[in-house]
Parts: C-alpha cells; structure tokens; sequence
C-alpha cells in the first residue's frame, strides 16, 4: 500500500483472531499455489486472474480487491520491471518472463494477503538471482519479529540484506497492519534503523512484502492509475507473508501448504 497507515491505534489480536487470520492466510496461499501450474508462455494475465477469482470463490472466499478504489482484478500480476499492482489483461506471458501474482482474499471477515514470484521457462541469472535475494531478504525479517523488536529492526534487514547484493530496496510501498481491515496501521517500512519505529507486541498483525529492484528504487505510476513500474525500467520483484506476532516469534499465516514459496517450482512447466 502506498497511503500513511501510522495514523490510530495498532490493534492487539486475541487468540481466536489468529484462527480466523491462519484460514484467511491460508486461502490466499492455497490460491498461489492453484496458479502455479498455469504460470505459463502463452496464457494471458486476465485468464490467470480469472482462474484466480473462480478459485477465491469456490473455496468460500471473496476477492478483497474487487472494488477497492475502484481496482476491477482478483489479483496484481506484475511482469519483469512492473514493481507492482500490475492490472490484469490481454498481455500474454513469453519465455523468460518474471512476475509477481498478489492475491487479497476475504474469508470469515479476515483478509489473507500474500504475493510471489513466477519464472516463464528459464529466466536469467541477474533475474533469478533478484528473485533469490527478494526472498531472502523477506525470510530474514520475518526471523527479526519478535516482541520487543522495533519495525525499523526489520526494514533494516531488508534494506541490509538487498543493498549488499546492489539491489534497491523500494521505497514507495510498504507493508502493512492487515486483520479484519485490508490496510490498517502499522506502515511496514522495507528499509530503516535498528532499534527505530514500532515496537512489536503479542497481537499485532501485519504483511512484509519487500520490492527489490536491479537499477534504481524509483518508480513511477501509469496512465491506468495502478501500475506501478521502475522509472529505469529494469527488473523488479517482490514476495509477501502475512503474520501476526506471538509471546516469543511470530506465525506466518501465508506459508504454500505444497511448498511452493519460490520459484523454480517443480509443477510448473
Ligand atoms: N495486495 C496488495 C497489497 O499487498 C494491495 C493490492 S490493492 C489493488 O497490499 F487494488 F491493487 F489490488
Ligand atoms: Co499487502
Ligand atoms: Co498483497
């Protein structure tokens, strides 16, 4: 998201709201994983999305996108220097391609946000090893949560962790508090200092979902008000996890239930 969420009270999670937020997070994961297979040269972005939507629904849910100021996808597939909120469409995917599927479900109330990247065929070394390090980099924060750590603690990773391998860290999209509402407080910075920001407590709920790029960290909007692509048009790539923050570490709601967090995946092609 790209608004200011540090406004208002950061909501303290009980128990039982981590049930509703692991089935939530779970549903989103589980639709990522439906779509790998179809991840292919050839298919269209709007046949992706359209198979994503079939899925959300079938399994109870409902698509947290549809609607919201006025964005008409299931899904954001951001393809090669897309950094995000990529619409989908008549484009097809080509050999080489790489790209980011974020989906947003509604289930009982609770939204389960999630995104990850796609490979196209074989995709170059500079391109896989983007994706390598966006990953990474979102795992390596993810072991930075914990109560008593600060939400700069975990930009600091990210931005750490990227800007060894020359890679930007984008600074126009954060993550985000998320629970019974899309995007609440907390801003999740993907970049910051140890010991700033947040402090993170029991409860708390909030996506991480580093964009990495191979050139410069701008980007710029397009004409369609959405997508978002870097101004150097080079590479990009994102992944994202929702979790809420437990007594001693964090859960993660958006782990693939197949296993199926990063490319290459076996299924496909
Ligand atoms: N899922 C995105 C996020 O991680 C938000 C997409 S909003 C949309 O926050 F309208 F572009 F779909
Ligand atoms: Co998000
Ligand atoms: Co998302």
């Amino acid at each position: 998201m790209d608004g200011d969420m540090n406004e208002g009270a950061i909501v303290l999670h009980s128990p039982e709201d981590f049930v509703g937020m692991r089935a939530a997070g779970q549903l989103a994961a589980r639709t990522l994983d439906m779509i790998t297979p179809y991840v292919q040269a050839g298919v269209t972005t709007g046949e992706l999305d359209d198979r994503i939507h079939a899925f959300m629904v079938a399994q109870g849910g409902v698509s947290a996108t549809i609607g919201y100021r006025g964005y008409e996808k299931a899904s954001c597939i951001s393809i090669n220097h897309v950094v995000c909120h990529g619409i989908p469409g008549d484009k097809a995917l080509k050999d080489g391609d790489i790209l980011n599927i974020d989906v947003t479900v509604i289930l009982d109330g609770w939204f389960g946000d999630t995104s990850r990247m796609y490979t196209v065929g074989t995709p170059s070394i500079k391109a896989q090893n983007l994706i390598d390090a966006t990953y990474e980099s979102l795992m390596l924060a993810i072991k930075a949560v914990r109560p008593g750590a600060t939400l700069g603690d975990v930009g600091h990773v990210i931005q750490t962790y990227a800007e060894e391998r020359r890679f930007s860290v984008v600074r126009d999209f954060c993550g985000h508090g998320i629970g019974r509402t899309f995007h609440a407080a907390p801003n999740v910075l993907h970049y910051g200092r140890p010991g700033h920001g947040v402090v993170l407590r029991p409860g708390m709920f909030f996506t991480i979902e580093p964009m990495l790029n191979i050139g410069r960290p701008d980007v710029k909007i397009l004409g369609d008000g959405w997508t978002a692509v870097t101004r150097d048009r080079s590479l990009s790539a994102q992944f994202e996890h929702m979790m809420g923050v437990t007594e001693d570490g964090c859960e993660v709601f958006t782990y693939s239930p197949a296993g199926l967090n990063k490319p290459p995946y076996k299924t496909a092609g």
